[in-house]
């Protein structure tokens, strides 16, 4: 499917996007291994948490939904998942594939795990070496790096893992092994990444401590069945936010957001680089820190140099960061980004492409990127390479580049963001 986006003048509007992707996955997981019925409203349909749904399905958990935006998880416990007759499909969505293998790494029984050819290319080894060593059987293609992936689980022992990269996967995977393991399983990471697996583990009851960048979990907690509902994904808003910022006259408004610290590193660097956005009305929903956000345009943004810490909190807004950068004013440099080369695709090279195919300045660095701003840009064709927030982040340039995009392989928006292109019309002024 091809996008067809036209200069825009501004965006205005008062706006929700649908429910966050990592905490909708981890509802669905979490709820499955609780006691009893979770209920979990504005839950986000799009294609990687269905194919998380579709995943403990054949694990035996019987899931209604999403309807209405609600799913409903009948919980069996600690120990209720069943021996899945055939293989489990993860589709596009690493989330599925590398939490889900820490749930079966725990199971006293057989799986198999894939996915699309995207998520078959993507590293495994960085979950499987850990769950290997707290004991569980796993091989696959690559020497067990690279799926099709099976799992023979079971009598998990508790281990302390440091791993050498920021991330929230790694990081669950081995959180929730732990939970089936007898003693404490500890992770500590580089720089703290997202901590939904936490929060949410904590609010169904398990007993985990946080300090600094370690998380501590003790096995075999009894987690019960809640409510809880899914905030608006700050990533998903994020596309919206940084076209409002970049867009003279643009105010615009997404209520309900996620502003979880682990993820709101988007907000702290378009403000820093000039942009009028503000947090109004913070309150808090099962666990997890929500608010509403406006963003208006207050002249030019500037360059920015950004590295370290603030990366795992705004690693999937750095597509969109670089068509920030590139229309702002002076240099950008974003390091320590290794990361996005094993994202969906290597969002490194696809965002140097996509930017030089508009007329911008870029050039690949190993760990990031180097953006020269400032040049107009110009409106041309882009290939999404079957990543979704490639397409958006091209869909944001072609707002604001002369003359008229095509973002080819559009489709793929669906994995993340159903309803992104009626939603962005319906607030685009052209
Ligand atoms: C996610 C963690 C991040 C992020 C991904 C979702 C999660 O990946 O990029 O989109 O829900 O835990 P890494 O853990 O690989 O950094």
């Amino acid at each position: 499917m091809d996008l067809r986006i036209e200069k825009a003048r501004c965006l205005r509007g008062d706006i929700s996007v649908p429910g966050d992707k990592s905490i909708s996955h981890r509802a669905v997981m979490i709820g499955a291994l609780a006691e009893g019925e979770t209920v979990v409203e504005n839950f986000l349909p799009g294609e990687d948490c269905l194919s998380t749904i579709g995943c403990f399905r054949k694990l035996g958990i019987e899931i209604e939904g999403p309807r209405g935006g609600v799913v409903r998880i009948a919980g069996r416990g600690l120990d209720g998942l069943r021996e899945p007759v055939d293989i489990l499909d993860a589709g596009n969505s690493g989330t599925t594939m590398r939490l889900s293998l820490g749930i079966l790494a725990g199971q006293q029984f057989f799986s198999v795990i894939t996915g699309d050819d995207s998520l078959r290319r993507r590293p495994m080894a960085r979950v499987t070496g850990p769950l290997k060593k707290m004991g569980a059987s796993i091989d696959g293609r690559k020497g067990g790096s690279c799926a099709p992936l099976s799992v023979r689980g079971g009598c998990i022992k508790a281990v302390s893992h440091v791993s050498p990269v920021a991330s929230a996967q790694v990081k669950s995977a081995m959180l929730l092994a732990g939970l089936f393991a007898d003693g404490q399983t500890s992770v500590t990471e580089p720089y703290r990444s997202r901590d939904h697996t936490e929060l949410m583990l904590r609010y169904f009851g398990a007993v985990l401590g946080i300090e600094d960048k370690s998380v501590y979990i003790n096995g075999r907690p009894r987690l019960t069945g809640k409510k809880l509902r899914v905030p608006g994904d700050i990533s998903s808003a994020a596309f919206l936010l940084a076209a409002a910022a970049l867009l003279p006259g643009s105010d615009l408004t997404v209520r309900g957001l996620g502003v979880n610290p682990t993820r709101s590193g988007i907000i702290e660097v378009l403000q820093m680089m000039g942009a009028d956005i503000k947090i109004i009305n913070p309150r808090e929903d099962g666990g997890e820190p929500v608010a509403d956000i406006r963003a208006r345009y207050a002249g030019s943004l500037r360059g920015i140099s950004i590295g370290g810490e603030i990366i795992p909190r705004l690693i999937d807004e750095i597509p969109v960061l670089a068509v920030a950068a590139a229309a702002a004013e002076g240099k950008t440099e974003i390091r320590d980004a290794a990361e996005l080369k094993v994202k969906e695709s290597d969002r490194i090279a696809a965002a140097a492409r996509m930017l030089s195919g508009f007329g911008a300045v870029v050039a690949e660095l190993d760990d990031g990127l180097m953006i020269r701003g400032g040049r107009a840009l110009e409106g041309c064709f882009c290939d999404s390479q079957g990543d979704h927030r490639m397409a958006m982040a091209a869909a944001v340039a072609g707002l604001i580049a002369g003359g008229k995009t095509v973002v080819r392989g559009a489709e793929c928006i669906d994995v993340s963001f159903p309803g992104f292109s009626e939603l962005l019309k319906s607030v685009t002024v052209i």
